[in-house]
């Protein structure tokens, strides 16, 4: 008799379970939460020397989860010289000095790990720095790391001179090689001189970061955000004679010669051996799964064709990254674009990955203007919207939930190598990244709260003193509560499961509708500043009364109003989430 109740109370409670309604898989920690990239540099300094650091993060994960993200993912913090402040690690198992010690990101860990937080590292695999011992030993003619990296003989040229061996460009104006005296030979760096590009087709190069990675997951990290994989490989010189081919010349118009995108860069860039060096190291992820059933993550930072980017997903039976970067939304679009052309980029991502894989949206980071800046100040709670409750993963770069806007460094406090390398006072801001990376801004109180230093590394931008979490916080409307009241939404079926539809309603208005089951949400972003009345039901199933939900903070509208469906007004910059009644 107890058996058959037991058993009656469990169908019972199934039935009642909202979620398992369509049968939906149970969804992994990852596809639940928001990925929040922290900058270490420039989030919060505990010891006033106006670098941000690891205690200064672990004093601010409790804002972290008050945001609504369960998952941060940080820039290295690994040991560095700070050529490209910290993309130039000396030592991948060591923690960077200006930002603590182990026990310091042991602390942090810990106290994610209380607050239900998952932290996930910066694994940098294409280059070391210059000043590691990898690096020096290789210079010092030890034959097991001078294999670490790519050498190639210079070539003499007409006037006795020796040259680099070919064309090929580093990202930040120069060439990609550099010569080195005691070797003989010029060594390939992608980025800075600093960043010697590991060899990727040398196994003990591959076995040496399979290491790192298992160093790092072993120190509890819930996984990896890798940095510039789809330099890993260059073409097999052996293909060609022995000899590096030049790349060819891009046509891309009015750029120097020595910018990088003068160059199409087929030999260096996408090569089909990478993908399988990424599924290699899903594998290792997969191990530690085995063992205690977390599941590790993996997001490729990889500009490139949609389909390039789509095979980090996997192939075959083979996976690979569960969330290759969505930089769509950054390359693709900004202010000045149509909501058609939004619409076309959003769709793009959803077209081309893999029906059973999830999407996600990217819409900043450390590499790119700040979000309200590339698109309008005014936009931030619309484009908060479409990060986070469009179908699949949200990432959100730190203080996009603000609505941080970028910072002006001058070309005296410029530090970015992007920035000082052309070495053109005019024209620097065109390619540097300090004003993305500006102190987060915390408070009205001096460098807005991020340190107590008479000198931060890069200047506070202008405006925090009415632009900071503590005024957010405090006011009845802002985008931090608005930001929050997203990732509290986003856990309702309808945006976890739901399916996905959207439409320009005209040049300026973007709507998307969600649906499962019975309900219904509409998401509506003016994108420009003018004012419409829409007529919704030009989306399938709307009609009727609609009933707000949430609203951006400046629109004239109140949570609860309703609105015919045929005849919703909006006004500029306006974003409004509805719901069918
Ligand atoms: C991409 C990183 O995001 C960028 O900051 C860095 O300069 C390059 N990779 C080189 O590591
Ligand atoms: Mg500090």
């Amino acid at each position: 008799m107890r058996v058959i109740f037991l058993l009656l109370f469990l169908v019972a409670l199934c039935a009642s379970n909202a979620i398992d309604r369509n049968n939906e898989p149970e969804q992994d920690w990852w596809q639940k939460t928001i990925f929040y990239q922290i900058y270490p540099r420039s989030f919060a300094d505990s010891d006033g020397d106006g670098i941000g650091d690891l205690n200064g993060i672990t004093s601010k994960l409790e804002y972290i989860k008050e945001i609504g993200v369960g998952a941060i993912w940080l820039s290295p913090m690994f040991q560095s010289p700070m050529y490209d402040f910290g993309y130039d690690i000396s030592d991948f198992y060591a923690v960077h000095d200006e930002y603590g010690t182990m026990e310091d990101f042991e602390a942090l860990t810990a106290k994610a790990e209380e607050l239900g937080i998952k932290v996930v590292l910066d694994l940098v695999p294409n280059h070391s720095s210059n000043e590691s011992e990898w690096f020096q030993k290789a210079l010092q003619g030890d034959e097991k790391y001078y294999n670490y990296y790519i050498w190639e003989d210079g070539v003499i040229d007409e006037d006795g001179n020796m040259q680099p061996p070919n064309n090929w460009l580093s990202h930040f104006h120069d060439s990609a090689w550099e010569y080195k005296e005691e070797v003989g030979k010029y060594y390939l760096h992608q980025f800075v001189v600093g960043q010697p590009d590991l060899n990727y087709r040398n196994p003990d190069v591959v076995e040496e970061m399979n290491n790192v990675i298992r160093f790092w997951i072993e120190k509890g990290v819930a996984g990896f955000r890798v940095d510039a994989v789809n330099c890993l490989f260059e073409v097999d010189k052996k293909l060609w004679g022995g000899k590096y081919p030049d790349e060819p010349l891009s046509g891309a118009y009015e750029v120097a010669l020595n910018d990088h995108s003068s160059l199409n860069h087929i030999y260096t860039k996408d090569q089909n051996e990478t993908y399988y060096v990424v599924y290699d190291w899903r594998d290792i992820l997969d191990e530690y799964k085995a063992k205690d059933g977390l599941t590790r993550i993996m997001m490729t930072e990889v500009y490139a064709s949609i389909q390039n980017v789509i095979k980090y997903y996997g192939e075959g039976d083979r996976e690979g990254a569960q969330i290759p970067f969505n930089f769509d939304l950054i390359t693709d679009v900004d202010g000045s674009s149509s909501a058609n052309d939004i619409k076309r980029a959003i769709d793009n991502f959803l077209t081309y990955k893999p029906v059973d894989k999830d999407a996600n949206w990217v819409i900043g980071n450390h590499d790119n203007n700040r979000m309200a800046s590339r698109y309008h100040p005014e936009l931030v709670d619309g484009l908060n919207m479409i990060i986070l409750l469009l179908p699949g993963v949200g990432v959100t770069y730190m203080g996009e939930e603000l609505g941080l806007v970028d910072g002006y460094v001058s070309w005296e406090d410029t530090v970015d190598p992007a920035g000082c390398n052309p070495n053109d006072p005019i024209n620097y801001e065109n390619w540097s990244r300090d004003p993305e990376r500006t102190p987060f801004q915390w408070s009205a109180e001096k460098n807005a709260g991020f340190s107590t230093a008479d000198k931060t590394w890069l200047p506070v931008a202008e405006g925090y003193e009415t632009l900071n979490v503590e005024v957010q916080r405090a006011a009845e409307r802002s985008h931090l509560k608005v930001y929050q009241a997203l990732a509290a939404l986003r856990q309702d079926p309808v945006f976890r499961y739901g399916r996905y539809e959207s439409l320009a309603l005209n040049q300026d208005v973007l709507a998307f509708r969600r649906w499962y089951d019975n309900e219904i949400y509409i998401v509506v972003v003016n994108t420009k500043d003018s004012e419409y009345v829409l007529d919704l039901t030009y989306l399938e199933n709307v009609e009727k009364d609609l009933v707000v939900v949430l609203r951006s903070i400046e629109s004239p509208k109140n949570e609860g109003d309703r609105f015919e469906a045929n005849a919703v007004p909006i006004a500029g910059y306006e974003a409004l989430v509805l719901r069918k009644k």
